[in-house]
């Protein structure tokens, strides 16, 4: 059976604390494992805009000994030019494995119904899988541990990366709190499964609409932008003088009441004077940067993990 990383529970919590624990071998030594040597291509697919997960799975392909082949989404129009099941049959025969950034979930399950080689979920609508091995990689770095840990998000509760913190979060045995507006919540069928996998793992998960109790004494505090990739029409009513989120803005008021030693995160793109104050970003407890290196070091490590399971 062909492995896929399309959601965060696609990982059993011990599957997920070996990628994890792999991510920390190829950090300490980058070219500790070659399963692309060959080398073996990879297609990168983008239809959404990127940075960080282009030059990440970039570097980490080339590093795990193989080929980046980046495809402009834009160019190869997947699903409206040509089926998804189609453009799957033809990709699969020439590379080890499928990373693509897209919108719908559906788009992506249904590319990995199609493929005998590994899909990975670079970001979709839903979830944002491996930016959450990221955070969690590097949560271990500076607090030597996840369970049992308070990781709070403030801000957009619909969207992907509140999604992901749920599932992996519980996965990872945490105590996952997302604070959010009553209008901006996740979606109650991934706050069930979270609940389902926290029963396993002795996590928890919580969602409050007041700011100050999701965020009191976390260890850990993390927030993303109001506007994610699509919803750019809307960023009037998000970012304006009646957004809803004001009162979720990380700033350093709020994050006066999470614990004193706790450590800040954003996936980045970051929109200061919005979701987050430049006090607190460019501050002491703000690991943004150490975040957004982890993303080589964990996506090399699912890219390993599929490849050789
Ligand atoms: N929620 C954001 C995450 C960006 C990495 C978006 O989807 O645009």
């Amino acid at each position: 059976m062909t492995r896929h990383f399309l959601r965060d529970d696609d990982l059993t919590p011990a599957e997920q604390a070996t990628v994890l624990d792999r991510a920390a071998e190829l950090k300490a030594d980058h070219f500790a494992r070659r399963p692309l040597e060959g080398p073996r291509a990879v297609a990168l697919i983008f239809d959404k805009p990127t940075l960080r997960t282009q030059l990440s799975f970039t570097v980490g392909v080339a590093e795990l000994g193989g080929h980046p082949m980046v495809v402009d989404g834009n160019l190869a129009q997947i699903g409206s030019r040509e089926s998804i099941a189609d453009v799957t049959r033809v990709i699969e025969r020439q590379v080890a494995a499928i990373v693509w950034r897209t919108y719908e979930q559906s788009r992506i399950d249904e590319m990995a119904a199609n493929s005998g080689v590994p899909v990975v979920n670079a970001l979709t609508d839903d979830f944002h899988p491996c930016q959450i091995l990221a955070d969690l990689l590097t949560i271990r770095e500076h607090k030597g541990e996840l369970a049992g840990l308070t990781m709070t998000y403030v801000g957009d509760g619909a969207n992907n990366m509140a999604h992901s913190y749920l599932l992996g979060g519980a996965t990872a045995g945490m105590q996952v709190r997302i604070g959010a507006p009553a209008t901006h919540q996740p979606r109650a069928d991934i706050l069930q499964r979270a609940s389902e996998i926290a029963g396993q793992t002795g996590g928890a998960v919580l969602v409050t609409d007041d700011p100050v109790a999701a965020v009191l004494d976390a260890d850990v505090v993390i927030t993303d932008t109001w506007v994610s990739m699509g919803q750019e029409a809307e960023a009037g009513d998000r970012k304006g003088d009646e957004s809803p989120f004001t009162k979720f803005a990380v700033d350093s008021a709020l994050v006066g009441h999470a614990a004193q030693d706790a450590i800040v995160m954003h996936c980045l793109p970051a929109y200061r004077g919005f979701e987050i104050s430049g006090e607190v970003i460019d501050g002491p407890q703000s690991v943004v940067w150490d975040e957004a290196e982890n993303r080589l070091h964990a996506q090399k490590a699912i890219l390993s993990f599929l490849l050789e399971s």
